[in-house]
């Protein structure tokens, strides 16, 4: 049996704080009574406080969009655990590729940030995925597997009742060009095996696997048909209420 699906919303940094508040306004009525699916949103750092207070008792969660390995300390510009904690924050999205890409993220630091979060109580929602010079090499499911094996070195099957894998391609991110069905699964079913490898079949086969990368209201439903896809990391569609509602109905 699959798991229950989960769709996340990446704002990214988008918004000031009242714009975010409309925003939520918008989607906790276009979400208002779905189950049989989890929903969170990822604002930025500036806006979580704000939004918290208005998703309480809401079936809308909230995820940060980053956070540090320590506890506190000479870290300018981080954000620790248990500040996201104390802001009923209790998701972390990490080693996104826009943080790779532009802010330095490695493997390791990927590894130090979702080994602090699970340890916190946080959900991790790491993030991996191959560009486009790498697919075309053909390196696409030994890229996954090097951020895989090293992003969640050290982590037990307990540690994994509070871990998620965002495959995101990087080519598809932002760009309107999704993979296709079976590039997303034929990843996914590969990431699904090396966790039944580190955790066992029991614990591999329950961690949540979200695709990322141009998910819409208009091919989300059959990415999320596929055996291995459990859910959905959206950026762009999720700065629209209609269409992140829309995302989250093809889940249920
Ligand atoms: P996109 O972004 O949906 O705008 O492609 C996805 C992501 O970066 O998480």
């Amino acid at each position: 049996m699959k798991p229950t699906p989960f769709i996340v919303g990446n704002w990214k940094m988008n918004g000031t704080v009242a714009e975010a508040r409309a925003l939520v306004e918008a989607l906790e009525t276009a979400v208002a009574g779905l189950s049989g699916v989890e929903i969170a949103i990822a604002p930025p750092f500036t806006a979580l406080a704000s939004v918290s207070a208005m998703l309480e008792g809401s079936n809308v969660q909230l995820a940060a969009q980053n956070v540090h390995w320590a506890t506190s300390g000479a870290f300018t510009g981080e954000i620790a655990p248990a500040m996201l904690i104390e802001l009923g924050c209790g998701i972390a999205i990490i080693g996104h590729s826009e943080r790779r890409q532009f802010f330095g993220e490695t493997d390791e630091s990927v590894n130090a940030r979702a080994t602090a979060a699970i340890a916190s109580g946080l959900t991790a929602i790491v993030c991996v995925g191959e560009t486009l010079a790498e697919r075309e090499a053909g390196e696409t499911l030994s890229v996954v597997e090097r951020q895989i094996v090293r992003g969640l070195a050290g982590l037990t099957a307990e540690n994994a009742q509070r871990l998620v894998i965002a495959y995101e391609p990087v080519w598809a991110i932002g760009t309107g060009k999704v993979a296709t069905t079976a590039q997303a699964q034929q990843v996914h079913a590969h990431i699904r095996a090396l966790l039944v490898t580190q955790f066992g079949a029991d614990v591999g086969a329950s961690v949540r696997l979200q695709y990322g990368g141009s998910v819409k209201p208009d091919n989300a439903a059959e990415l999320l048909a596929q055996p291995d896809i459990d859910g959905a990391l959206v950026g762009g569609a999720s700065l629209k209420a209609a269409d992140f509602a829309a995302i989250v109905k093809a889940a249920v």
